[in-house]
């Protein structure tokens, strides 16, 4: 029998990824998005890749009647939970905001899943529920200690997905941590699509080759890193969604609870990234170093060893592949995104 997988936030950016890669392995998706970060244009992208339209709601995580409605209806075996804002500056302005709608978002949520006797939740966490580590490679293990309201309403969903699975010993429960997801999808009909001005390096730089920003800011040269600007982990949206399908396969075999690290294990710098994207582009990338960002680390990296072996998962593409499908998707997304 098919199985029937709610995502919510499914309409966002890896969302909508990790929709398309379920569809073309057969999943029914009933996908939920009150679109505060997305459009229904995204739908469109979606059919053109897959041929299919998923069932859509447009409604909110907190909205109890439409959860009610959905599981009544849709029979639903695993939900996704990416819903979710996610700009840390705007969390550090609007706090409850951000506790209200990923917090109490969740709990609502989770409160339907539990009525609804659903057998599975995969859950968005982020790199960012890690305290700072001088060797930058972080492992599950090692301390949770998050420094802005956003990686803190992350890591108060985990304690929460903890404490159910105490008493919910049949729930499966993936909780996936995130390092710097990038790139689109390879066809370049669905990517990313940040509202104003990018608070993130990769679509930054893609703005900057495109011409509709003069310049990249770098934020430090002088960190202890082998050129001074920071280094992440950046991972393919599209391995990202794998990660997730991987995740779903282990609970469908092991009603466990999980928590595993999404990262590709190599580190890159800001300057790396933005050679990269010069050579891939073919536009050069002019740059002014400016000084460090407020509440940035100096590096942050997956260890992704436990991913290879609870998930037999590992992300496949390379940095070239990431900035050659962004580069792809950006010049496409003017005539896909109305
Ligand atoms: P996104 O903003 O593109 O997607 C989130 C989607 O959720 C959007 O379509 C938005 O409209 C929808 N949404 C938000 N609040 C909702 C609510 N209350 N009810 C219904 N829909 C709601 O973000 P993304 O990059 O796709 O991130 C997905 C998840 O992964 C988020 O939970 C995010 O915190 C987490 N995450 C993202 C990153 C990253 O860098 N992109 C890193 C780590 C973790
Ligand atoms: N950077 C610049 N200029 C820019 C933007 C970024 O120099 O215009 C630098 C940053 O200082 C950092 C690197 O590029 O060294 C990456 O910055 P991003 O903003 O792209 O990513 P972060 O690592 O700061 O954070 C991202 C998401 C978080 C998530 C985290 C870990 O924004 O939500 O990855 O998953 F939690």
């Amino acid at each position: 029998m098919t199985s029937t997988i709610l995502v919510t936030g499914g309409l966002g950016y890896i969302g909508s990824h990790t929709a398309v890669e379920l569809m073309e392995r057969g999943f029914d998706v009933v996908i939920l998005d009150n679109l505060s970060n997305s459009s229904e244009s995204v739908l469109g992208g979606i059919e053109k890749i897959t041929g299919k339209k998923p069932k859509t709601y447009i409604g909110d995580i907190r909205d109890r009647e439409m959860l009610q409605t959905i599981f009544k209806t849709d029979h639903i075996d695993s939900v996704m939970h990416f819903a979710g804002l996610k700009a840390v500056g705007e969390g550090e302005e609007k706090p409850l905001l951000y506790l209200d709608n990923n917090v109490t978002g969740s709990i609502t949520l989770f409160d339907a899943i539990m009525k609804a006797e659903v057998k599975r939740v995969i859950f968005s966490s982020s790199a960012t529920v890690y305290g700072e580590s001088d060797t930058f490679k972080y492992t599950e293990d090692m301390p949770l200690n998050p420094i802005n309201v956003y990686g803190k309403t992350k890591l108060k969903v985990e304690e929460i997905l903890r404490e159910l699975k105490k008493t919910n010993p049949t729930l499966g429960i993936a909780i996936l941590r995130y390092f710097n997801p990038v790139g689109a999808h390879p066809s370049g009909y669905i990517g990313e699509n940040p509202k104003g001005t990018p608070n993130n390096l990769m679509p930054y730089i893609a703005d900057v080759a495109m011409g509709i920003r003069e310049k990249l800011f770098i934020f430090g040269d002088d960190y202890p890193t082998p050129d001074g600007t920071g280094l992440r982990d950046y991972i393919h949206v599209k391995d990202l969604a794998l990660g997730h399908i991987a995740a779903l396969n282990k609970l469908e075999a092991h009603t466990d609870l999980i928590t595993v690290n999404l990262g590709t294990g190599k580190p890159f710098s800001v300057l790396d990234l933005t050679q990269v994207f010069e050579v891939v582009s073919g536009k050069k990338i002019p740059y002014e170093v400016v000084s460090r960002r407020k509440g940035d680390v100096a590096g942050c990296f997956a260890d992704p060893t436990l991913a290879k072996e609870l998930l037999r998962w590992e992300a496949l593409s390379d940095i070239n592949a990431m900035c050659k499908d962004i580069w792809r998707w950006q010049q496409n997304k003017i005539n896909i995104i109305r």
